[in-house]
């Protein structure tokens, strides 16, 4: 069967700074130092037999420091270099807010340059950028202020973010206000497993007050200095399924994007999980496949994520789907079983425009560090050697043809 992929659909891949960049000093790198040691001793209980024999590095403590990364703040030629050969014509990465104001109100124009020039890079290459202004990772000064809990966070945020407007918005049609906000919340305020490790329904409530506030003023202020722009943002989408279903669904996926209103240019879709609800018990999956993480690969639920947000009538961007899969043996399936289910969401009239495989590169995945491998190209963190996966060619070929073939 062949299918073809509407004209002008986005192929591409997405990174976050963080996670990539190396050499940052924000709240993650703080807090990497602080928790190391406990996070590799935890992970005797946290992961299953199979996932210790295999990645023996979790119980190693440099697993958990972010440090050098994929030092793609420096390699981003190389990088957006490989991206081209696989036939990518967008890319989706985040600006590092700690860079761009090291300090409350001092904006780094070094920064700014770099973050300009590697714009004007992908450009150069035939790709189109999707800026992501906040990917999780906070300014220290920020983070000590109270980070998103702060009365003053939505003022810094937009004054970050006029900042960006005036520097950089002439060269950015696709800005992604922040990312995947409920996720934030869920990890930092409510399971406490992310910085600042702070459990509290207060506090997850206040947080997710200003995170809506913050992307409301980014929306506004981006519109003001450029009305052409397109902005969104990227929510975490999960597709449940069993009788509780309707209100997970609200709440997890629904209730910051039907806030957000007019808000909104096009939807950013970040899909990983499905959830099965039996009784009161939720992830009752079958896990027939699953990747190192251990999370079930069920590419259909895409599918039924997108349908229901056809009602939106908004573009809708994958702006995230991947799988870590060290060897490499279940992602060209996996990319093609979602590039499937857009297809058929396609068919059904939902307005979708491109796919960032999540990730370009292996690279620092949070709390779990370095041994999960989402890449289509391979790291070696002790040379920064890149080795583009076979996957990556099996998806190029979809990429430049414009057409999946299965
Ligand atoms: C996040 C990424 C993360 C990926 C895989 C998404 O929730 O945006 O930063 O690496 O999932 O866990």
């Amino acid at each position: 069967m062949e299918i073809n992929f509407p004209l002008g659909f986005l192929w591409g891949a997405a990174t976050s700074s963080h996670q990539v960049e190396g050499g940052n000093i924000n709240d993650w790198s703080q807090w990497e130092k602080n928790n190391a040691e406990r996070l590799a001793s935890e992970a005797k209980n946290k992961w299953q037999s199979w996932q210790q024999e295999k990645f023996p590095a979790m119980f190693e403590l440099q697993n958990y420091i972010s440090s050098q990364a994929c030092d793609h703040y420096n390699r981003w030629q190389e990088d957006f270099d490989m991206a081209k050969s696989l036939g990518h014509n967008a890319h989706r990465f985040s600006l590092e807010w700690s860079r761009i104001e090291p300090k409350k109100g001092e904006f780094d124009q070094a920064a700014i340059d770099h973050y300009s020039q590697m714009i004007s890079g992908l450009g150069k290459r035939g790709m189109e950028p999707f800026v992501t202004i906040n990917h999780f990772s906070l300014p220290q000064w920020f983070a000590n202020m109270g980070g998103w809990e702060s009365q003053e966070a939505v003022l810094c945020f937009g004054k970050f973010v006029d900042h960006l407007a005036k520097t950089l918005g002439h060269q950015i049609t696709f800005w992604l206000t922040l990312n995947e906000p409920w996720i934030y919340i869920v990890n930092s305020y409510w399971r406490g497993v992310w910085p600042p490790q702070k459990r509290s329904w207060w506090r997850c409530l206040r947080v997710y007050k200003n995170l809506f506030n913050a992307h409301k003023t980014a929306y506004n202020i981006i519109k003001s200095y450029h009305p052409e722009a397109q902005v969104g943002l990227a929510e975490n989408n999960v597709y449940f399924e069993g009788w509780l279903s309707g209100p997970a669904h609200w709440l997890v996926n629904r209730q910051f994007l039907s806030l957000s209103g007019q808000r909104l240019d096009f939807i950013g879709v970040n899909y990983y999980f499905h959830n099965k609800i039996k009784g009161f018990n939720f992830r009752k999956n079958d896990n027939h496949q699953v990747s190192d993480l251990g999370w079930e690969l069920y590419p259909k639920g895409l599918f039924y994520v997108l349908r229901r947000l056809k009602k939106y009538r908004k573009p809708i961007y994958i702006t995230e789907g991947g799988l870590a899969d060290a060897r490499d043996l279940q992602r060209a399936n996996f990319i093609k079983s979602q590039l499937f289910y857009i297809s058929e969401a396609l068919a059904e009239g939902v307005d979708v425009r491109g796919y960032f495989y999540w990730s370009l590169l292996d690279n620092f995945e949070w709390d779990k560090g370095f041994w999960p491998r989402f890449g289509l190209a391979e790291i070696d963190y002790k040379t920064q050697e890149r080795k583009i996966r076979s996957s990556a060619w099996e998806y190029a070929k979809i990429c430049k043809e414009n057409k999946l073939i299965i």
